[in-house]
């Protein structure tokens, strides 16, 4: 490798080391990983997109159910074949795992898996020149300490080459960590307890991406909504960030129901730039279930809630996650959970079965059900929120929309954007309106889409009418 690395003499030539980092999990590991590459790039590494390029794999890993952990362990065994086939050809390969497996499994990784050579936790990847130097001198290195304030002290800078590249939509993490210790779940453990990154850093972060041309940006955190400072909560955040020029839409993502504050919810009411659509996950309709979840509300105080959202913005979409089968769960349970789902209609859910995690409270309770029970509620559950989100789509057909354009569609003439609501919208338009908003009228709904008036078989129009600029 020290051969290797005396051989770079230009960071963007073929010389130069190439990173290709796979992301599992949450959006707060796609921002994580562009972190990473960010780190790494000060150290001469350029990414790539093809494994067998690469003299780095990184895997962002995330541990929240048992099937995303084990599939780390996979692909380790692809990449041993691939590392093995390198030493005959005198080539190296160096392997890291970040992430939350990383954090939550430290050095049991390495044994179990050893084609690793570095472990590093989601609170130390600005330490990732360092503990690469050490793995190149020969060590094999676990970082895996609590730091999320040094973190942030030391998060890598974003260059507006690389905000460019990627796209005009953009993550911002601006908490981390969770203290709320919802008895299923991993996260606590892997990512600490609850801290709110400083509020300057992140309008500066928040500025440099507007004025690498960012029009969209989404705050991160585990419990978004608990973000706080001396001077206010996240609805003072957003205010601040509204003011920026350039950044035309917010939007923030995970919250709690117990976060969700006054001042938050009449941001929705006052900022234009705020979008109409709230991820806000409550895992249960049943009282029993949520005291034993530990989510320390019931189904009619998120009921509430949701009514207190909708009085500021009635147009608002709401999104939830759902977990069925969590020990002890009994059928008037699920039945409370579909209850609570029909009063809500949801515009989009994500639904999952329970997954035991190592180490939760919830892995060693009474009444685990068996997986059959899960996949039926499952596939109940998940038959009920489909036809919702269906309909919420298909009831923008003859209305217009706002959509940002934000990449190229399938075919010539087309982008595809977003509208306010979330909801991919396929447009008639050209690369040049990446970055715009255009006023469309949806015409059709298809599976995964809405399609704007023109934009089907828009190559084959002669003259597709100038489309409406908003922004
Ligand atoms: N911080 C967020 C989300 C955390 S993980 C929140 O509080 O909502 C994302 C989702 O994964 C959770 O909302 C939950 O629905 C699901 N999840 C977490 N742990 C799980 C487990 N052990 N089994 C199945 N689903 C789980
Ligand atoms: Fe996990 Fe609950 Fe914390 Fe969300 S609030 S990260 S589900 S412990
Ligand atoms: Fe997974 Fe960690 Fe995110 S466990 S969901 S990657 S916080």
């Amino acid at each position: 490798m020290s051969q290797r690395r005396s051989a770079v003499t230009d960071a963007t030539g073929d010389n130069a080391r190439k990173v290709f980092i796979k992301t599992y999990g949450c959006q707060m590991n796609v921002y994580d990983s562009q972190r990473m590459g960010d780190a790494l790039a000060g150290d001469g590494y350029v990414p790539t997109q093809r494994i067998e390029d690469a003299d780095l794999v990184l895997l962002n890993t995330c541990h929240i159910r048992e099937k995303a952990a084990e599939k780390i362990y996979s692909e380790l065994g692809r990449i041993r074949e691939m590392k093995a086939e390198r030493a005959t050809q005198g080539r190296t390969l160096t392997v890291g795992v970040t992430g939350c497996v990383a954090q939550a499994e430290g050095a049991e990784i390495i044994e179990r898996a050893p084609v690793v050579d570095l472990v590093v936790g989601p609170q130390t990847y600005h330490r990732l020149p360092q503990a690469l130097a050490r793995v190149h001198s020969g060590e094999r290195v676990v970082e895996t300490e609590y730091a999320v304030e040094d973190k942030f002290d030391h998060l890598p800078k974003q260059a507006a080459r690389q905000i460019r590249a990627r796209g005009v939509t953009a993550f911002l993490t601006v908490q981390e960590g969770c203290d709320k210790f919802c008895t299923f779940c991993v996260v606590p453990y892997t990512r600490g307890a609850e801290v709110s990154r400083p509020r300057a850093a992140i309008l500066e972060e928040a500025r440099a991406l507007a004025e690498a041309g960012v029009r969209e940006v989404t705050l991160l955190g585990q419990n978004v909504n608990a973000w706080a400072d001396g001077a206010g909560g996240l609805g003072s955040l957003l205010r601040e960030l509204a003011e920026i020029p350039g950044l035309a839409r917010l939007r923030y993502t995970t919250s709690h129901p117990r976060d969700m504050d006054d001042d938050l919810i009449a941001a929705h009411r006052d900022l234009r730039a705020l979008m109409p659509y709230l991820h806000l996950p409550v895992q249960s309709g049943s009282d029993r279930i949520l005291k034993a979840m530990n989510r320390r509300h019931t189904g009619a105080d998120y009921l509430r809630l949701l009514d207190r959202i909708r009085a500021a913005r009635p147009d608002i979409a709401l999104s939830g996650d759902f977990i069925v089968g969590f020990p002890g769960e009994s059928d008037a349970d699920f039945e409370a959970t579909l209850d609570l789902v029909r009063q809500v209609r949801y515009a989009t859910a994500y639904s999952f079965k329970y997954s035991a995690r190592p180490g939760t409270p919830g892995a060693t309770m009474d009444g685990h059900l068996p997986e059959d029970v899960k996949t039926e509620r499952l596939e109940r559950l998940q038959t009920l929120l489909r036809e919702h989100q269906v309909a919420f789509q298909e009831s923008f057909v003859g209305r217009e929309e706002d959509v940002l354009v934000e990449k190229a569609g399938r075919h010539p003439g087309q982008m595809i954007g977003r509208s306010p609501f979330l909801l991919p919208v396929v447009v008639p338009a050209s690369a040049g309106a990446i970055g715009e908003i255009v006023r469309v009228r949806i015409e059709s709904s298809l599976p995964n889409s809405l399609m704007a008036e023109g934009a089907d078989h828009a190559d084959r129009l002669v003259s597709a009418e100038p489309l409406r600029k908003i922004a």
